[in-house]
């Protein structure tokens, strides 16, 4: 396969979304090795790359078909899709599905001594932000008239040099609020991580690929806090049990040689199995209870 049929994804460099990104890749199936320069992950098991790069520039990228598919912040889609709009045209990318990780908010925040009681208080002050676009319509929505400072970086300093009265920035622990005097005030967005790709069709080889990929990537997803439980219960118990395992379609009953009316049942649960769980199967009647992370499914 020639440099040009490889399937080019774009990651963030360093950042919330890169160590869960390239897991993500690696739960794909992907193997890679990092080039020297750290901006390139050549696949060696794909005929897939992963190009690191700053995830402002992530959309542009596959806008521009130098990367395929792209795995960026939904701030970042949003802030982008916004800017277009505003200019009368449409992205050049397709937002495909997003992926539970990198969540945080994009957020007002105002200093801890300001006053505040509602949008309204927004009237006549400046806010730094990086998400313009977001924020002004934020703003407009609510009819507020505020001037909105366009900053590339460090916004939490900015009410502190005097540059604005108060930010609007992405928010995860709140730590960085924290560390400035700064109050969170206004949710304005929330975002998470999620695919985009390049409406442009690809040849078939890679067009392939990229459906492989995206069925994985689903797959990946969906085992995520999937767990496959066994246990033995009487069958009088099975109704309870049913009730309790989370988020299971209809387990197997299987049952058991020489032990009467004991059956063994197997599930797999689409969510998380707590402690509290296996401790309410217990009182149902369930013994020999055994829960195992699931790697792999394919509906
Ligand atoms: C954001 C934001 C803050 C920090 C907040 O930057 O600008 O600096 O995260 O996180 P916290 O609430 O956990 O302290 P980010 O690292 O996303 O950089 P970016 O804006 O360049 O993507
Ligand atoms: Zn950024």
């Amino acid at each position: 396969m020639d440099k040009h049929e490889r399937l080019k994804v774009a990651v963030q460099k360093s950042g919330r979304l890169t160590e869960n990104s390239l897991d993500l890749l690696a739960r794909c199936g992907l193997k890679y090795t990092r080039g020297k320069d750290q901006l390139l992950c050549y696949g060696e098991n794909m005929p897939l790359d992963v190009l690191l790069v700053r995830d402002d520039d992530i959309p542009d990228l596959v806008q521009e078909d130098v990367c395929d598919l792209g795995i960026v912040g939904l701030n970042v889609v949003e802030e982008k899709r916004l800017g277009f709009l505003a200019r009368g045209r449409a992205p050049l990318f397709e937002q495909l599905q997003t992926l539970d990780y990198g969540r945080c908010r994009l957020s007002i925040a105002v200093p801890e001594k300001m006053p505040y009681s509602g949008p309204a208080s927004l009237a006549g002050k400046r806010i730094a932000t990086t998400y313009p676009n977001i924020l002004s319509k934020w703003l407009a929505d609510r009819g507020v008239r505020a001037e909105v400072v366009v900053l590339s970086g460090a916004v939490e300093i900015a009410p502190r040099l005097g540059r604005a009265d108060l930010i609007c920035d992405l928010v995860s622990t709140g730590g960085t609020l924290q560390a400035n005097s700064l109050r969170e005030v206004e949710k304005v967005f929330e975002s998470q991580a999620v695919l985009i790709r390049t409406p442009v069709p690809l040849p078939p080889e890679k067009e392939d690929w990229m459906r492989r990929m995206l069925v994985r990537i689903d797959g990946v997803q969906q085992v995520k806090e999937s767990k496959y439980i066994m246990l033995h219960a009487p069958r009088s118990a099975l109704p309870e049990i049913r009730r309790l395992l989370p988020g299971s379609e209809s387990p197997t009953v299987i049952p058991l040689d020489g032990l009467g009316d004991k059956v063994a049942v197997h599930a797999v649960c689409r969510e998380n199995v707590f402690w509290e769980t296996l401790e309410s199967l217990k009182g149902a009647g369930a013994s020999a209870v055994l829960v195992l992370p699931v790697e792999k499914m394919l509906a």
